[in-house]
């Protein structure tokens, strides 16, 4: 990252900067992984130099088509998807996304994932070699098709498997976005912090599904999908609020924010920051308004830095 000056904070300029170690950001929103392309796609509505930083679809060793459509549902307060982790792949990525993202300050944060073990920790070391990319996101929600597809993220013994065999690989600091389909997350944290993990992101979608009631067969063609929007938020924030609670590790507070008061939410539940993501579909412009938002809460209330809203 280009260097910068230093934030002087005063009543009427709140420090907004986040410092997560050998990480840092300079606010606390962060795009969500998915939702706003490689980043580029947003410049029209967004001055990514304002930005904390954003998180990259998530990356694999190949290109991948994704899911037969319909794969994006609404969903009351939320919306469906099964969109099969569509991207470009590892080779085009770096030759044409990451030399046109590097013109940017903000945080560049590389989300990938794997099919297998071996798969995980390629991709950390690729991606770790790239000067420009600031931090890794680890998205476990996918199938070992090695364990009869069972989900990385779903089992403690797995999530320190694959996140200890990355952890080795990268040389970046290590984000582990944790799934919210689980009976206690903080178990699968434990076991994420245990392996190495230098952050973790709460949460991914939460399992869904809609019924189409004139075919009277599920609307999606992969039968679930993932839901995310406003509809998730109190559950992916009380599992934030548990997870500060049980590991040291700074959290990324995602699912549901679309307004500077749902970010602080987070804050005060014990995120360090947060992600937005669906949010950024109805309107692209959202993460510098949540930004503004949050100033402006700060001078409101006699806040100088933001971290003075952190509980723990
Ligand atoms: C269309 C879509 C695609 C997504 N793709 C990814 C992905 O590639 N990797 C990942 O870790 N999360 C992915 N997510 C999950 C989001 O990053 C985020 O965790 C989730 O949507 C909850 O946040 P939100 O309610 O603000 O959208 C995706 C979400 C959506 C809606």
């Amino acid at each position: 990252m280009p260097p910068e000056l230093p934030v002087i904070s005063s009543p009427n300029n709140p420090d907004l900067s986040v410092s997560m170690g050998k990480f840092s950001l300079k606010n606390p929103v962060v795009a969500a992984s998915g939702t706003f392309g490689y980043g580029l796609e947003f410049t029209p509505f967004v001055d990514l130099n304002q930005l904390g930083g954003f998180c990259t679809k998530g990356l694999s060793l190949e290109p991948r088509l994704g899911n037969p459509v319909p794969r994006v549902a609404e969903s009351g307060e939320g919306m469906l998807n099964a969109i099969g982790l569509e991207n470009v792949g590892l080779e085009k990525f770096a030759a044409e996304k990451l030399p046109r993202i590097a013109q940017y300050s903000c945080a560049v944060i590389c989300n990938f994932f794997g099919n297998t073990v071996e798969e995980y920790v390629r991709m950390a070391e690729a991606l770790s070699a790239h000067e420009r990319v600031d931090a890794l996101e680890m998205n476990i929600s996918c199938p070992n098709v090695k364990e009869g597809g069972h989900q990385f993220s779903s089992d403690p013994r797995l999530v320190e498997e694959v996140v200890g065999a990355a952890r080795k690989a990268a040389a970046k600091f290590l984000i582990v976005k944790l799934s919210p389909n689980v009976t206690d997350i903080t178990e699968t944290a434990r076991a994420a912090e245990a392996a190495g993990a230098d952050a973790l992101s709460l949460t991914n979608t939460h399992v869904g599904m809609v019924m189409d009631i004139e075919t009277r067969a599920p609307y999606l063609a992969n039968i679930t999908g993932g839901l995310s929007g406003p509809a998730i938020k109190p559950i992916s924030l009380q599992m934030v609020y548990h997870t500060a609670r049980a590991v040291k590790v700074p959290l990324f507070g995602v699912g549901g924010i679309r307004t500077a008061e749902d970010a602080l939410e987070y804050l005060m539940a014990g995120a360090r920051a947060v992600q937005v993501g669906t949010a950024n579909f109805f309107d692209p412009g959202v993460t510098l308004k949540i930004v503004q938002g949050m100033k402006t809460w700060c001078r409101d209330n006699g806040v100088r830095s933001i971290s003075e809203l952190y509980p723990l």
